[in-house]
């Protein structure tokens, strides 16, 4: 389904994650233990966290796969603006979709995430924060979920 997203609202996602992202690292930590925070069975579900004997601040891969969503919903935030939708043929969706099911990942942890991103993102840069910035991330975060989740049912 094409869904309108705007020029003003690109701007407003491409605005603050320019600034948000002279920190990746430290971002993506924050996201994370966001989520855990809410959902702390969570953590047992990546392999590289079960795995691993450095403490979980230290953990490259866990920033990394925070940096990978923030770099997502951008995307679709460019994308929706473009097109309307979201472009799965381009993308590894469906290779995600099938991951996360494998994980353990469900729609609440999904929903806790964009709770915990658009909190992350509201006190990192606090002095551009609006409710119209909330929508636009919100709203592209949503599309992309959406488009992961549909690639995973036209596959399975
Ligand atoms: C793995 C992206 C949200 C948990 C991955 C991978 C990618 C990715 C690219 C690696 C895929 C692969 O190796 O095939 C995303 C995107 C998200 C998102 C774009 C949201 C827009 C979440 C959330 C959770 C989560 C909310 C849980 C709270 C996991 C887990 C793995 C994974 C458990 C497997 C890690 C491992 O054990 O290696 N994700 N992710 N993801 N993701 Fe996400």
């Amino acid at each position: 389904m094409e869904v309108t997203f705007t020029e003003e609202q690109e701007a407003l996602v491409m605005k603050s994650w320019n600034i948000m992202k002279k920190h990746p690292g430290d971002l993506g930590l924050k996201f994370f233990l966001k989520i855990f925070k809410t959902a702390p069975a969570a953590q047992n579900m990546f392999s590289f966290l079960r795995d691993s004997q450095v403490p979980l601040e230290e953990n490259p891969k866990l920033k990394s796969h925070a940096v990978f969503v923030l770099v997502m919903t951008c995307e679709s935030a460019t994308q929706l603006r473009r097109t309307g939708k979201i472009n799965v043929e381009d993308s590894n969706l469906q290779k995600i979709g099938a991951t996360h099911i494998k994980s353990g990942v469900t729609d609440e942890h999904f929903q806790v995430a964009k709770t915990a991103l658009l909190e992350t993102i509201k006190e990192t840069v606090p002095e551009i924060w609006s409710s119209a910035m909330e929508n636009a991330w919100g709203e592209a975060y949503d599309k992309l979920i959406g488009a992961i989740k549909c690639e995973t049912k036209r596959s399975s």
